[in-house]
C-alpha cells in the first residue's frame, strides 16, 4: 500500500472508522501545497493570533477590574455566597421544594447526574449518519429542552436575587480610625461588646459598629435589650460609662 493512501479521517464520533489504525506516522505528501512548515510559518501565525487575544483580554481586565469583595470571614454566617453566572441555574434549581431540604439529593445529585449521564450516552444512542438538526428530532429536541431549562433557571435566579443586599454584604469597609488610649475605647475594651464586635469595631460574630446610623439612645437600648440575634443584657457596667460609649459609637464613622 502507498504510504498515506490508507489514511482515515474521523471527524464525527458517530461514524465508525473501518479497519485498524496503523502506527505508521501520518504522511501528508498527498496534499501538495496544502502543508506548511511548523517552524517558523505555522508557529508565527499561532503567535500572532495569540497576541491578539492576549492584548484583548488585557484591555478587558483593565477596563473592568474584577468585582472584589471584602476579605472572606468564616465566622460571618450571615454572608450568603452566590455562584458565578454560569452556575446560577444549579443554584436556582436547589431552591425549589422538590430539590431542596429533604429532597436535596434530587437537586444536587439525581438531576445533574441524569443530565451528564445522558450526555455521555449520546454517541451510543444517536448513531444516525444524518447531520442536519431537523433530521434528528430527538437529539435536537433534547438539546433545545436543556438550553431552555438552563436559560429559564438562570433568568429566574437573576430576577429573584437581591443584588443590592448582595453588594452591601460584600462591600469593602474602610477601617475605623480610633485612639486605643481614649476613655471611650477603654470602656469598650472592658465590656462584653468587644468579643462580638471586634477589637477595632470591625465586627466578628456581630456586625461592624461603625456607620450604624443609630443614635446614642438606640445603642443604649440595644446594649440593654439586645437586637434581633444579639442577646439582651450585654451591658454590665455603669450608666455613665454606657452613655459615653453609646455617644462614641453613634458618631463612629469609617474612613475618617
Ligand atoms: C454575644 C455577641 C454580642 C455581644 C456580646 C454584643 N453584641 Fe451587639 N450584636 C451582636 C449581633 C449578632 C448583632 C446583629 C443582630 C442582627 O442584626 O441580627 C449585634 C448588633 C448590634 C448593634 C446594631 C448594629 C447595626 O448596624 O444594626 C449594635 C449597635 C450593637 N450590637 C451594640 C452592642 C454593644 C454596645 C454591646 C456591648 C454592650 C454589644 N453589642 C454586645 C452580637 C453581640
Amino acid at each position: 500500500m502507498h504510504r498515506g493512501k490508507g489514511m482515515k479521517f474521523v471527524g464525527d464520533s458517530r461514524i465508525k472508522a473501518e479497519g485498524k489504525m496503523s502506527n505508521v506516522p501520518k504522511d501528508y505528501s498527498e496534499y501538495p501545497g496544502k502543508t506548511e512548515a511548523f517552524w517558523p510559518n505555522f508557529l508565527l501565525k499561532e503567535w500572532m493570533i495569540g497576541a491578539v487575544f492576549l492584548i484583548g483580554y488585557l484591555i478587558i481586565t483593565v477596563a473592568h477590574p474584577s468585582p472584589l469583595e471584602r476579605q472572606a470571614d468564616p465566622t460571618d454566617t450571615t454572608y450568603i455566597p452566590v455562584p458565578d453566572w454560569y452556575f446560577l441555574f444549579m443554584y436556582q434549581l436547589l431552591k425549589y421544594e422538590f430539590a431542596s431540604g429533604p429532597f436535596n439529593v434530587i437537586g444536587a445529585i439525581v438531576v445533574p447526574g441524569l443530565a451528564v449521564g445522558a450526555l455521555m450516552l449520546v454517541p451510543f444512542m444517536d448513531t444516525s449518519k444524518e447531520r442536519r438538526p431537523f433530521k434528528r428530532p430527538l437529539p435536537t429536541g433534547f438539546m433545545l429542552l436543556a438550553f431552555a431549562a438552563i436559560f429559564y433557571l438562570t433568568w429566574e435566579s437573576v430576577v429573584n436575587h437581591d443584588w443590592e443586599k448582595a453588594a452591601a454584604q460584600g462591600a469593602i469597609r474602610e477601617e475605623v480610625a480610633f485612639d486605643a488610649e481614649s476613655e471611650e475605647y477603654k470602656i469598650y475594651a472592658g465590656s462584653s461588646c468587644i468579643q462580638c464586635h471586634g477589637d477595632a469595631f470591625q465586627g466578628a460574630l456581630g456586625p461592624a459598629l461603625s456607620d450604624t446610623g443609630l443614635s446614642a439612645d438606640e445603642i443604649i437600648d440595644i446594649a440593654h435589650n439586645g437586637y434581633k440575634t444579639m442577646p439582651a443584657g450585654q451591658w454590665t457596667g455603669s450608666d455613665e460609662d454606657l452613655e459615653i460609649l453609646a455617644e462614641f459609637l453613634a458618631n463612629l464613622k469609617s474612613g475618617e
